[in-house]
């Protein structure tokens, strides 16, 4: 069979050509949203008068015809089969003949590819909206479930202060809170239906937009036909906020991924997500949180191939638009995943509360001896300065900063008083960070009752 736009050639396309051009290997992946937009458009063209109702029909029942063949499998493709929108109606003519040679009245498959890749981005994004929502309640119970547990917090990986295990897990929560709000926001600019547009410069065919916007679900018209067939920013959008999702992601399975090594032993990954090693029997690797970690390269790649490719490349279409499907399939598929596999580790963690302070020093109270001086009057600036010298005196005489005795302090500040000893308790130091955001019991418990609220909180959607 020729190319469905064969007639002004004289000769094929070579072997080598055709494999080059074709991009339904990847983009068979959107039948089903093929078969949507088709069945819309042939009942524009009903109201328009280019098929006649019963034609329409005869339309409508083989699209349904041909989306069982793929359900089941059983579509064959043919080797002049460009792209999922050639092969659909090169079936569609198969089937029914004439009424099939019609739907492509006024039609282009530049206004397809962007249609279909809307309704498939639709639905995608309100799945890993949904997702990380998901993963948002394993961590807020696991956040509920610690918060009693004290640990080391770390700027520069270094020992800063004391904080509570729930602060920590919640501090997920609302980074990941900012990814589920930025996915949910993005919607609105790809709920918007190109159909109409025709190749570049609008259809010549009086099309009813609005009812294919209805038959289609979609919130808006693009109201400028050649933006609709060129601009790619809702993919861009889109492929940003699953890089930002994964890279933060990705911090948090580095820390824990450390936190289950033995020397800090903080937590330890269910057997099931966890795999040995061929070699050295010993092993159990954090490899769930690894490949995370890593699959996140590939999402700001993606990232990256779509910007690139769309800088400076002049309006309208140009073929390499067509370079815009994988990158888009393969970070959905791995924002999916990587989301599915991350709830699963939270919800299996283990915490090894016994170990959290077990590398702690007196040293991690610094800051809290540092306001205990302000506290009699010391401005903050000297006060840091003589707990340095404490802290220096303290590992020179390789001695704990509770063990100074009052004649020890006293030889380095006038202001130590009996209360000194009272600083060296995790609690008391935990709570002392009483501030709206920060790590006292009332203040962490503030942060999981918000996080209800804005779990309860969910979107009105069309479709
Ligand atoms: N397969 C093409 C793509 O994915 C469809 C649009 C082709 N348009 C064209 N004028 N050749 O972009």
């Amino acid at each position: 069979m020729p190319k469905l736009w064969g007639g002004r050639f004289t000769k094929s396309v070579t072997k080598l050509m055709g494999e080059f051009n074709d991009s339904l290997p990847f983009d068979k992946r959107l039948w089903e949203e093929e078969i949507e937009a088709s069945g819309a458009y042939a009942a524009a063209l009903a109201k328009a008068g280019v098929l006649s109702k019963s034609e329409q029909k005869k339309v409508a029942g083989a699209l349904a015809e041909i989306g069982r063949e793929f359900s089941a499998g059983k579509f064959e493709f043919r080797p002049e089969d460009e792209d999922i929108h050639t092969a659909i109606e090169r079936r569609l003519v198969e089937k029914i003949g004439e009424p099939g040679k019609r739907i492509h009245t006024g039609r282009s498959r530049n206004e397809q590819v962007a249609t279909d890749e809307r309704i498939f981005l639709k639905s995608a994004d309100i799945e890993v909206t949904e997702l990380i929502r998901e993963l948002q309640l394993q961590v807020r119970d696991l956040a509920r479930k610690t918060t009693d547990d004290i640990l080391p917090s770390y700027t520069h990986l270094q020992q800063a202060q004391l904080i509570r295990l729930g602060h920590y897990f919640m501090s997920l929560f609302f980074m990941l809170e900012n990814d589920r709000q930025r996915l949910e926001d993005l919607e609105k600019r790809i709920d918007v239906l190109p159909l109409g547009s025709g190749a570049v410069a609008g259809s010549t065919i009086k099309l009813d937009r609005g009812l294919m916007k209805k038959a289609l679900g979609f919130a808006e018209l693009s109201p400028n036909s050649i933006a609709a067939v060129s601009d790619r920013d809702f993919i861009n959008e889109f492929l940003f906020a699953a890089a930002q999702t994964l890279v933060h992601l990705s911090r948090f399975a580095e820390d824990l991924i450390m936190w289950s090594s033995t020397e800090f032993s903080f937590v330890e990954l269910d057997d099931a997500y966890s795999t040995g090693s061929s070699m050295m029997p010993q092993k159990k690797n954090p490899d769930s949180l690894e490949l995370i970690r890593g699959k996140v390269a590939r999402t700001i790649a993606n990232l990256n191939a779509l910007l690139t490719l769309q800088k400076g490349l002049p309006l309208t279409y140009s073929k390499d638009l067509q370079e815009d499907k994988e990158p888009l399939f393969d970070s959905v598929d791995t924002l999916t995943s990587s989301l599915k596999v991350f709830a699963g580790v939270v919800a299996t963690l283990k915490v090894r509360r016994q170990n959290l302070l077990r590398n702690t020093d007196d040293s991690i109270y610094a800051t809290d001896i540092a306001d205990y001086l302000v506290g009699k009057g010391l401005p903050f600036r000297e006060a840091h300065s003589v707990v340095g010298r404490l802290v220096l005196t303290g590992a020179e005489s390789q001695k704990r900063l509770r063990d100074f005795t009052a004649a020890e302090l006293r030889a380095i500040s006038e202001l130590f008083d009996d209360n000194y000893h009272k600083i060296f308790d995790p609690k008391r130091s935990v709570e002392r960070h009483d501030v709206y955001g920060g790590t006292s019991l009332k203040r962490v418990e503030e942060q999981i009752d918000l996080a209800g609220k804005m779990l309860a909180k969910k979107k009105l959607r069309r479709r």
